[in-house]
């Protein structure tokens, strides 16, 4: 088992009781039985565990050992793999899981996986006898700086993403950085462009420390295709990546901590709805291709440079800050391909996003890189939404090779 003062400890201040703490590290799972006995209630005596085939067998022995060495009578249950399962259907067989197993009020829920898999089984947890406590144990990189900080529950329903939910804590969360080694390029590259999206809304240290470090792993990889001697050790970097990786969840610890319930009165500069930067179009993005083609932080990829133009455009955001923000996504990874969708078929989509106020949209834009401005769509004429629409899917998907 790692020790404790091998970790990462970032704090999630909340009232009420709420507040719990991000232990991240590598090795950090081999602490999930001491953190869950330290996090869920004293009586709690069971754990259901809840991942999904691919992850549960790639780690789920790792995390049931841990469960029990610390005293929990563990069972485990998979949900199928795949965005399309995180639904109420599912949610009800995992409510009938544990109560076959007899979870009783005091016991807790263990999420082992990405956003789906956190989302789902947190939702269950909030809604099952009312709810149990749960920990998130999140094993893609989004899931480690984003869906499983803040106590976003929820499952899809036939009319779109996240209709259904639940404010949920978790009592504690898990993040072992060591399980991004197995993680596809693509998940990769989804993880940094909300990375991305989070130093340029809110914390532009945040943004510049993560581009550093992409760039370094840029030419890290250039390096070893060059057959360079690569001089930083991975564990060096390895470090550098749970220190990235927590400064990302203080980021968002700060901003649930001051709007946790994303009140529909707020949109300063530091409320929670700052974080949907990239998700106007991003959603609309994801909607038109069918939920086929982005994977979701890709989607939001394209989405910030969306943004970006518009903000541009308004006058609001310099053209070198746009550049850089540009460069930051291009450091994120190879998006897919984007340039045959029609703008104007985006643009209509845009209309249906869950995220729209009194039937409008309200845009997340930026005045420079850290702070962000919520905007109405009566500012934003439809033109400028259109050009920086079509700007946006024409920003070249590759870097250019001096950077
Ligand atoms: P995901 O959960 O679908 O995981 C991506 C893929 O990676 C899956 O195939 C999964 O099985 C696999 N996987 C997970 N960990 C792995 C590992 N370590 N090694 C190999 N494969 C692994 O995707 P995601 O990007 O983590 O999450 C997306 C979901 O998160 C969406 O449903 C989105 O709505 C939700 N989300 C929620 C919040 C929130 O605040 N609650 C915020 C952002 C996103
Ligand atoms: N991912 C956005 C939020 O947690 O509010």
């Amino acid at each position: 088992m790692v020790d404790e003062s091998e970790l990462l400890s970032v704090p999630v201040r909340l009232g009420g009781g709420r507040s719990y703490r991000v232990e991240i590290g590598a090795g950090a799972l081999s602490r999930l039985g001491a953190v869950a006995r330290a996090g869920l209630r004293r009586e709690a005596r069971k754990v259901a565990l809840v991942s999904n085939p691919r992850v549960f067998g790639l780690y789920g022995a790792r995390a049931a050992a841990a469960l029990r060495g610390a005293g929990f009578e563990v069972a485990h249950w998979l949900m199928p793999e795949g965005e399309r399962f995180k639904t109420l259907r599912t949610a009800g067989r995992a409510l009938d899981f544990f109560s076959e197993f007899g979870l009783e009020r005091s016991d807790g829920v263990v999420a082992l996986g990405g956003g789906v898999v956190g989302d789902l089984a947190g939702f269950a947890a909030a809604v099952y006898l009312r709810g149990v406590s749960f920990v998130q144990a999140p094993t893609t990189l989004l899931s480690q700086i984003d869906s499983s900080v803040g106590g976003k529950t929820g499952v899809n329903t036939g009319a779109g993403k996240n209709l259904v939910g639940a404010f949920h804590q978790p009592s504690a969360v898990v993040v072992d950085t060591d399980t991004l080694g197995t993680l596809p390029r693509r998940e990769l590259t989804a993880g940094w462009c909300e990375a991305v999206k989070q130093g340029a809304v809110g914390d532009r240290r945040l943004f510049e420390r993560t581009k550093k470090f992409l760039a370094g792993e840029a030419r890290g990889a250039r390096d070893v295709r060059g057959g360079a001697n690569v001089k930083e050790s991975g564990a060096g970097r390895g470090e550098e990546l749970a220190r990235i990786i927590a400064a990302q969840c203080a980021f968002k610890a700060r901003i649930v901590a001051g709007d946790e319930r994303e009140e529909l009165a707020r949109d300063d500069a530091r409320s929670r709805k700052v974080l949907n930067f990239g998700h106007t179009v991003g959603h609309a993005l994801e909607a038109v291709t069918g939920y086929r083609r982005f994977r979701h932080g890709e989607a939001v990829g394209y989405g910030c440079l969306a943004a970006g133009e518009i903000s541009r455009r308004l006058g609001l955001l310099d053209e070198s800050e746009l550049e850089s923000l540009r460069g930051a996504v291009a450091l994120a990874g190879r998006l897919p391909e984007a340039g045959d969708l029609d703008a104007e078929t985006i643009r209509r989509a845009l209309r249906k996003d869950k995220k729209a106020v009194g039937g409008s949209v309200r845009w997340v834009l930026l005045e420079s890189l850290g702070r962000a401005r919520v905007v109405d769509e009566g500012e934003v004429p439809g033109r400028v939404v259109l050009a920086s629409i079509r700007a946006a899917l024409r920003t070249p998907r590759t870097l250019p090779s001096d950077s």
